[in-house]
């Protein structure tokens, strides 16, 4: 297939999901502006818990994924941003000070404290996936955004370092590399999902995404436009199908069915007259279905939901994060379409929460645009910030006659 569009002008991303591969493909117009020019779904195989555990039947499903968005749009992909949900990503924070003797402080100073700071993460079965300075300090005096051109004896940066186990995280590597793609750039999914979701005020003030998904539900907290922690547990959406389908011993087709039509988190006056037929394990005669009033299928659902928020609640607190996020809380990914989620969150999580889907991108299929895909299109926006600090080196080089800046400063401006 032949590239028609120039490679620095296009952007992949690519959510390898528990129950769902998606890729999307997208272009940058004349005024930087994301338009989609293809995307592809496929069923999830071949993972768990976000994790891989069948590789050829994982490379399978990324495989169709990234050849129906080609084929939609024309072009040919061979890297992606790429999201994270394996290995268990988890936040540390970590504060260093190096001296800088009174001089000015340049870029190369603030590079020297960020490499010293990001070498902290000295676990040896873990690797780093983000390294984000959410403050600086000079002699202590805390509150600085950008430091270069302060003056000062002591350089100061609190780092926000996410690092995930290596062996998983290598398992997808693999996967991608056996697909044919490189790997531009990881990000750990609820951080994605939130640049999707989120409004700037959100990020500003401080805000909590919740991205109930297949297989997870991930975590991240922002606050001053930055990501300040992030989490991941390994239960989701379909732990609910599971249990119902063991609750009322259906197969786990006709359980995601009942789930998705019939499903709630909240029970009503109602649902204990609703009666619902229920085919059996192992029975293929329609007659033979057990009639079941709602009421016990909500009581499946919600016992797993409430879990859940549990978990979340108890993981949030654990951080140290809680007062900091605010009171606002968005609830994305498939699992928050669950009739009733929204009001349970508020009531256990004692949060104000919205639904957050996607923000809008030029040519995005409606069918595409459910909170499904808060991760996938996120990533898209994390690599359009990434072009525009990153751009290509034919571009890097025409950039740098115009710019004083040299190579340091690109890595600065993506840090800042
Ligand atoms: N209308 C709906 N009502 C309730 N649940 C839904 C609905 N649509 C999808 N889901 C659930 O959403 C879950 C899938 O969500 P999503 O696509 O965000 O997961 P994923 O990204 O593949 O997985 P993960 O992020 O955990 O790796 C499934 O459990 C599915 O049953
Ligand atoms: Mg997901």
């Amino acid at each position: 297939m032949a590239k028609s569009i120039p490679r620095s002008s296009t952007i992949a991303a690519l959510d390898v999901g528990t129950t769902k591969v998606a890729c999307f493909i997208a272009q940058l117009g004349e005024g930087g502006e994301l338009q989609i020019a293809g995307a592809g779904h496929h069923r999830s195989r071949g993972l768990r818990s976000g994790q891989v555990t069948n590789l050829d039947e994982a490379e399978a499903s990324v495989r169709a994924a990234v050849e129906a968005a080609e084929q939609m749009s024309n072009i040919r992909i061979d890297k992606v941003f790429l999201n994270m949900s394996c290995g268990t990503p988890q936040s540390t924070r970590v504060d260093v000070e190096m001296t800088v003797s009174g001089h000015q402080i340049r870029d190369t100073d603030v590079r020297r404290v960020l490499d010293h700071g990001s070498a902290r993460y000295d676990v040896n079965d873990r690797e780093l996936i983000h390294c984000i300075p959410t403050g600086y300090s000079i002699d202590g005096g805390n509150g600085i955004l950008d430091p270069r051109g302060m003056y000062g004896e002591k350089l100061g940066v609190n780092l926000h370092l996410v690092t995930a186990a290596i062996g998983p995280s290598r398992n997808l590597n693999t996967v991608i590399d056996r697909c044919d793609l490189d790997i531009e750039d990881r990000v750990v999914s609820p951080y994605a999902s939130g640049l999707a979701c989120l409004v700037d005020d959100e990020k500003e003030l401080g805000v909590t995404v919740i991205d109930l998904g297949g297989g997870t539900t991930s975590i991240a907290v922002f606050l001053e436009s930055q990501v300040v922690y992030v989490d991941t547990l390994p239960v989701g959406g379909n732990h609910v199908t599971g249990d119902i389908a063991k609750g009322l011993s259906t197969p786990v087709a006709k359980a995601e069915r009942l789930k998705t039509v019939y499903g709630s988190v909240l029970q009503s006056p109602a649902d204990a007259r609703e009666l619902l037929k229920v085919p059996l394990v192992g029975e293929d005669d329609e007659d033979s279905a057990n009639e079941v009033p709602k009421s016990m299928l909500v009581q499946i659902v919600q016992a797993r939901l409430e879990e859940t928020f549990e978990l979340v609640r108890s993981h949030l607190e654990a951080s140290g994060v809680a007062k900091m996020a605010g009171r606002r809380i968005v609830l994305t990914g498939g699992a928050s379409q669950l009739e009733g989620v929204r009001d349970l969150a508020e009531l256990m999580l004692d949060k104000q929460v919205r639904l957050g889907r996607p923000k809008l991108i030029r040519g995005l299929p409606e069918s595409l645009s459910g909170p499904a895909f808060s991760t996938a299109l996120g990533l898209l926006r994390y690599g359009l910030r990434e072009h525009v600090v990153k751009p290509d080196h034919a571009a890097m080089a025409a950039a740098k006659k115009k710019r004083s800046l040299g190579l340091v400063g690109q890595w600065l401006r993506e840090n800042f």
